[in-house]
């Protein structure tokens, strides 16, 4: 960490820097996403096919994973077929669950999790929206039964109105069962991106009766659902036997305060053998939060470390830092 100082000013004089924004857009091209880029800013979310979203069978191998934490953490692994370990499941507050039982922190459970956080696919999309420096806020798996609860509608963005027209947070879920209504699938209200405020008096209804302006995704499982932190989302309960199984990845820019608390909490393995980038999804590229001076410190170093890194990893994309987005919103 002693060097972290130096690195930065070697990456800042020998790399020519790429402008944010027209990196990402390169990004966008080359993995053939401007149709749902578009889809996006039109409607406030998007749904992109297995076969982009999900290179060599990475939902199967998801859901194994998420199966496998279940069972580990609680002892029973669901019944993806008939669903009888989770319908009606019963919420930690009382009553019936709107999305299940939770699994939080994936990160942490290992290389197919850590795949899926890096999936290019998943990074232009969200990247697009919250720029080079954003982190995840929160990473966590909803396994959903029988029931009949429906899940209201509302924003990430946990901010008074009017909010601002860019993306503080955002979404991208891996979809592991099929979506549809009587499934239980997502539901969401298109282009409430845009109106700036939260659903009030009787908007945030989903189900029967409800929001006139809801609608529910339709998509097979291995399909990526991406939003921006603004549009109303909600749930269906689910009609049907079975599970939904969903991987919600709710990222946000850096100075918003996030979900999960992850620097210094994820093993150097899993930083080991993973691109700086990852460090940097892992809040490892924040220094706010210290503890204490010596804290405050280490934090700083590791911070200045994983910045000077990642900047010379992107070629000079990010900016070193990623308080600094005054010019270009994509920046930081
Ligand atoms: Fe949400």
């Amino acid at each position: 960490m002693s060097n972290a100082k130096h690195s930065v000013d070697l990456a800042a004089d020998e790399i020519q820097p790429t402008e944010p924004s027209e990196a990402i857009q390169k990004e966008i091209h080359r993995l053939g996403l401007q149709s749902y880029i578009d889809e996006l800013d039109e409607k406030g979310f998007t749904v992109l096919p297995p076969e982009i979203a999900s290179p060599n069978h990475l939902a199967d191998r998801l859901l194994e994973g998420v199966l496998d934490v279940a069972e580990k953490r609680s002892g029973v692994r669901p019944n993806v077929d008939d669903g009888a370990t989770h319908a009606g499941f019963e919420s930690k507050y009382g009553g019936e669950s709107p999305w299940g039982e939770m699994l939080r922190i994936l990160t942490l459970e290992g290389p197919v999790f850590e795949e899926a956080l890096m999936n290019p696919v998943l990074l232009a999309m969200t990247t697009y929206m919250l720029g080079y420096s954003m982190v995840v806020s929160s990473y966590s798996a909803l396994v959903k039964g029988k029931g009949d609860t429906c899940f209201n509608f509302h924003s990430d963005t946990l901010l008074p109105a009017p909010w601002p027209d860019h993306a503080l947070v955002c979404n991208g879920s891996y979809v592991l069962t099929d979506y549809n209504r009587e499934n239980g699938s997502i539901a969401f209200v298109p282009g409430s991106h845009k109106l700036g405020r939260g659903p009030v008096n009787g908007e945030e209804v989903v189900g029967e009766g409800g929001n006139p302006d809801a609608i529910a995704v339709e998509a097979p499982r291995g399909s990526l659902i991406v939003w921006h932190g603004k549009t109303w989302h909600g749930a269906y309960n689910r009609q049907t036997e079975g599970l939904r199984i969903v991987i919600p990845i709710l990222f946000a820019r850096p100075y918003m305060r996030t979900e999960e608390d992850l620097m210094g909490h994820v093993p150097q393995e899993t930083l080991d053998r993973n691109p700086w980038r990852f460090r940097v999804l892992t809040q490892h590229g924040i220094s706010y939060g210290w503890s204490s001076n010596d804290d405050a410190l280490q934090r700083g170093a590791t911070a200045d470390e994983t910045l000077a890194q990642y900047y010379e990893e992107m070629n000079g994309a990010p900016k070193l830092n990623p308080m600094d987005y005054a010019s270009d919103l994509i920046n930081g």
